[in-house]
């Protein structure tokens, strides 16, 4: 079934996140309706859309017919009942379980029986917010990155009880919105936000260990891997405090594994109020007069950085296939697309070569004696077996 473009879209929270998501459903052809708790936000997110709009029209991105029509196709609502007609209502409200359960629960009085559900949750259980519903069969996790009108990633999670067929169906939704879907199971983090851990984490032991500073972690996983920005730079550009609570989050969802165990030199950033860009210092200070600290160039350190956080990134992404979260070509396509890697994890490991992918981990392993190190039981079984990711008998 494709999404008529009649079908109306519903998003409720006109934040960054709702008012991006509102955007690109009326950009698709979809009448949109926005709903905020707070009254007047949604017909500022309305008036915030509009501009943006006109904005790209006025310098020729898109067709002024076109950014006039999508504009007059999305209408702020002030209640509930208002979305009453709709066929898809994604939330993007606050990050909170009770609070996502109590709207779906009445949402439900007021829409549809055929109505679907989704939530741009990043770190909560779809299953558990689907439990809130007469019919969890009809929800479903539509997970948008930030801006939602300019990255094409959308996670697509299907709860434990959602209707199997109702991955596919938003996967093609997603897909004539222009977006760049991909399938995931409801587990912590889902494929990014979970594969992504050892960019920051291991980069935080790197330092803490005193074995470099942070700018020259930054400029060896720029210039040896090739990455947009160094670890350090990317979590103040995220947010220190938004960065630590994904880590922290994810972490208590996997009941504390310690692959996954938060840093207290991140700790102490958050609470120090150096939170990164938006309050001018973070790891580094973005002040209009900061001078940037010189990196080290010494050719052996840099590749020793990037091998380690490398080796750690591709052991989760092989783990993460091997717990069936997500398709390899999804896995490959999640990173890529929702966080800019300039390659896919598993076909990085391919390159640099399977067993020696393993010979680092379990190096790292006897070294430390850490159970954060231990390496992917798929990555021993393809070594052992000689097979490659994306080789002929890859998985
Ligand atoms: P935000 O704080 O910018 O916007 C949330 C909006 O929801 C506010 O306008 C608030 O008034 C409204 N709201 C709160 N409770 C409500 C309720 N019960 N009913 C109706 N409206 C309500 O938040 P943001 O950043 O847009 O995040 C929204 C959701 O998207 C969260 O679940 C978040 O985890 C998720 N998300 C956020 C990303 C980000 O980078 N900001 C990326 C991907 C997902």
């Amino acid at each position: 079934m494709t999404m008529e473009k009649e079908m109306e879209v519903a998003v409720i929270g006109a934040g960054t996140m709702g008012s991006g998501i509102a955007q690109v459903a009326a950009q698709a052809g979809h009448k949109v309706r926005l709903l905020d708790a707070r009254p007047g936000a949604a017909a500022q997110g309305v008036a915030r859309v509009r501009d943006t709009l006109n904005l790209l029209a006025g310098k020729g991105r898109l067709p002024a017919a076109e950014a006039a029509a999508a504009g007059e196709r999305l209408e702020a609502v002030e209640a509930l009942e208002a979305l009453k007609g709709a066929h898809l209502v994604i939330e993007a409200i606050v990050e909170d379980l009770a609070v996502k359960r109590g709207l779906f629960h009445d949402l439900e009085r007021v829409v549809t029986p055929t109505c679907i559900l989704a939530t741009n949750t990043s770190s909560l259980s779809i299953t558990a917010m689907a439990g809130a519903c007469a019919h969890p069969e009809r929800v479903i996790g539509l997970h948008f990155f930030n801006p939602a009108p300019l990255l094409p990633l959308v996670e697509v999670v299907p709860g434990l009880v959602t209707a199997p067929s109702l991955a596919g169906r938003c996967s093609a939704w997603m897909a004539a919105w222009g977006k760049t879907p991909v399938i995931c199971c409801d587990t912590p983090g889902f494929i990014v936000n979970r594969v992504a851990r050892p960019f920051y984490g291991e980069a935080l032991r790197i330092f803490e260990e005193g074995l470099a500073d942070m700018a020259t972690i930054d400029h060896a996983m720029r210039s040896v891997g090739g990455f947009r920005m160094g670890p350090f730079e990317l979590m103040d550009l995220i947010g220190n405090d938004v960065n630590f609570a994904v880590t922290r989050s994810v972490f208590e969802a996997f009941f504390f594994d310690p692959r996954y165990r938060p840093s207290i030199t991140q700790q102490r950033q958050v609470e120090s109020g150096r939170l990164g860009r938006k309050t001018g210092c973070g790891y580094y200070d973005h002040g209009p007069n900061a001078v940037p600290p010189r990196p080290a160039d010494d050719p052996s350190l840099l590749e020793t950085i990037f091998h380690r956080i490398i080796v750690m990134l591709i052991n989760e992404a092989a783990e993460a296939l091997h717990l069936r979260i997500a398709s390899r070509d999804d896995l490959e396509l999640a990173m890529t697309k929702g966080v800019n890697y300039p390659k896919g994890l598993l076909r990085w490991a391919d390159e640099l070569g399977l067993a020696w992918c393993l010979a680092r981990l379990e190096q790292l392993q006897a070294e430390y004696g850490e159970d954060r190190y231990r390496p992917s039981p798929l990555l021993r079984r393809m070594v052992r077996e000689g097979r490659s990711f994306h080789g002929p008998d890859g998985r």
